[in-house]
């Protein structure tokens, strides 16, 4: 793992924008796992600045997202087909038939998320997958338990979840109970990965991602045994690091 502490959420999304960057300088045509919530906002910022500049494009990248929420319409604002939408699709030269997200209208999630998989699979998985981290150490929406799960899976959201992402919604009954996430399995699957976090209240979660137990309690823990994660995380999320005895590249 290499471990990058930047002095805050606009100095870690200008580097988890440079790391998103190079993987698509160096492969135009590369698949990239993406991730919705505050985390990466400001990194999604810094690409759609770099477009524009010329410096980049997306004409020929795929992409496949994590997650999104049981019952809402691509075109909810809390959707995360309309945060992609928003945040990163429409302002740059990315072909909406390239982008997938799942449908979190599906009427057979069964059948849909076989398929998502067998599409993932198909695509030899990502090159790139991106991910936040929730406060309870989940990653997409795979939520701590007695197992992991392999497969892209509806997932019941923990209340703690539910509470944290209760914010964007007028009210936390208004916030979706489920959403279909995908599994360890292709996130395990992706040829690198980049973590990211920002804020004091990740850093319990980042500190038991980076070096606490292996165990599902703590999903993002899994990562420990990926060849190939890069972590970039502000101080604040990065603040239990140093006393762990964690080594920091920057
Ligand atoms: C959400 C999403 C995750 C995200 C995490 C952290 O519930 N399902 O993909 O990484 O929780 O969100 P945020 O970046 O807003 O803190």
């Amino acid at each position: 793992m290499r471990i990058f502490v930047e002095k805050d959420y606009d100095a870690m999304s200008r580097r988890m924008a440079q790391v998103i960057a190079a993987e698509i300088v160096h492969n135009p045509a590369c698949v990239l796992g993406l991730a919705t919530g505050s985390t990466p906002e400001g990194a999604y910022k810094y690409l759609v600045d770099w477009y524009k500049q010329g410096c980049l494009s997306f004409k020929d990248v795929l992409s496949v997202n994590l997650d999104e929420y049981v019952g809402l319409a691509p075109t909810h604002d809390q959707s995360y087909r309309y945060f992609m939408q928003s945040n990163l699709f429409n302002h740059v030269d990315i072909i909406p038939e390239n982008t997938r997200v799942p449908d979190g209208l599906t009427k057979d999630p069964k059948t849909f998320c076989a398929e998502y998989d067998a599409y993932i699979h198909s695509l030899g998985y990502v090159d790139l997958q991106l991910l936040g981290i929730g406060r309870n150490g989940h990653i997409g929406f795979n939520e701590p338990g007695d197992s992991f799960v392999k497969e892209t899976h509806v997932v019941d959201l923990a209340e703690s979840t539910i509470d944290a992402n209760a914010r964007f919604f007028a009210t936390r009954d208004d916030v979706p109970k489920q959403a279909i996430s995908m599994g360890i399995g292709a996130i395990m699957g992706a040829k690198k990965v980049l973590l990211a976090a920002s804020g004091e209240e990740k850093a319990g979660a980042i500190l038991n991602s980076i070096c606490g137990t292996i165990t599902p309690h703590c999903p993002g823990s899994i990562l420990q045994l990926h060849p190939n994660v890069v972590v970039v995380v502000d101080e604040a999320a990065g603040s239990r690091l140093k006393s762990a005895g964690v080594s920091i590249c920057g």
